[in-house]
């Protein structure tokens, strides 16, 4: 992705450096193919996976977060030297604005629910962002909320990027994720499937296969139920509807069993080598039971974020340690 952010004017020379390499490796991931938890799909039937996790980052969330950053610099609303950036994260997009901030010189603040996971939080520390945790049982609506209050209390001294209304949210994808799918499948792909939070991968990624090819069938996933273990993901009856997201635009809708994902996440370490989140792990899952109708097809899917950020959680079960 081409490094367009430009550090504040105070920045030293080296610190303007760094950011044009942290921006510039964001993005260009490896598109993966699954060979063995897709084994016995019909001849001709293949599944393949966007290597997000590799962004600088870690995540899926470097692009928006950048794009994000670079729509409020252009249109003058983000002014680095003055403002704080605020804004409602379950995690991924926080860790990309407290990295992007920390290599350009801006400061971050976020909102996120308290039952994040310990590396998230321990994360968004390290990179220097001030954190509002609240109540886990409102979920990213709840930080949503928080935040809204705390800009309504201080005009003037944050930008909001309110990712789950910025165009440039799902922009992003449609600029770069989209492009890079198709060049990677040779114009190839038939399926793409991916997990709704804010919507803009799924919204953005969709928009861009759609223009080159409406006949690509785009597959949007997310919980069975509210009170679901894959972080990053929304239950859409029971959440607030992020303002970016069209329901219509999505081919089929499917859901996902926290459990079902879990087992796809713990598959993905041990037999493809990918240690990636449950987000990840649901996405194949759901690509993967799409992908054993078809009798021809090439499937494509995310991987979301890195499983690092989950390693103090229980569903990894550790079902090979031996004692003595
Ligand atoms: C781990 C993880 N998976 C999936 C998603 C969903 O991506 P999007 O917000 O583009 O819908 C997110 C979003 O924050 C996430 O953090």
């Amino acid at each position: 992705m081409p490094s367009s952010l430009s550090p504040h004017p105070t920045a030293p020379g080296p610190k303007a450096t760094r950011t044009s390499q942290v921006c510039d490796a964001i993005g260009d991931t490896p598109l993966l193919q699954l060979h063995v938890v897709a084994q016995g799909l019909p001849e001709g039937v293949s599944v393949w996976a966007k290597a997000e996790h590799l962004n600088p980052g870690g995540s899926v969330k470097d692009r928006p977060a950048l794009a994000m950053v670079r729509a409020g610099q252009r249109s003058g609303a983000f002014d680095m030297a003055q403002d704080t950036l605020i804004d409602a994260t379950s995690g991924n997009t926080g860790i990309a604005y407290a990295m992007l901030g920390a290599a350009v010189g801006f400061s971050v603040e976020l909102a996120l629910p308290a039952n994040a996971s310990a590396e998230r939080k321990q994360l968004l520390r390290a990179y220097g962002a001030t954190l509002h945790l609240t109540d886990p049982m409102e979920g990213t609506d709840g930080a949503q909320r928080v935040v809204r209050e705390r800009v309504a209390e201080s005009p003037g001294r944050y930008f909001y990027p309110d990712q789950y209304n910025n165009e440039a949210n799902w922009t992003a994808h449609y600029e770069t994720t989209g492009p890079e799918i198709l060049a990677q499948t040779d114009e190839q792909i038939t399926h793409f499937v991916a997990g709704l939070g804010t919507t803009g991968t799924f919204t953005g990624v969709t928009r861009r296969l759609k223009a080159h090819d409406a006949s690509i069938q785009c597959i949007a996933m997310q919980p069975d139920s509210p009170l679901h273990g894959l972080e990053g993901l929304k239950h859409m009856p029971t959440s607030r509807v992020p303002g970016i997201y069209t329901p219509n635009e999505a081919d089929a809708h499917v859901t996902m069993q926290t459990e079902e994902a879990f087992a796809m996440t713990r598959r993905l370490a041990r037999e493809e080598g990918l240690l990636v989140g449950p987000s990840a792990g649901a996405n194949v899952a759901a690509a993967l039971r799409l992908a054993r109708t078809l009798d021809a097809g090439r499937v494509v899917t995310i991987l979301c974020d890195t499983g690092a950020r989950y390693l103090s959680e229980s569903f990894w079960e550790n079902a090979t340690d031996t004692t003595s």
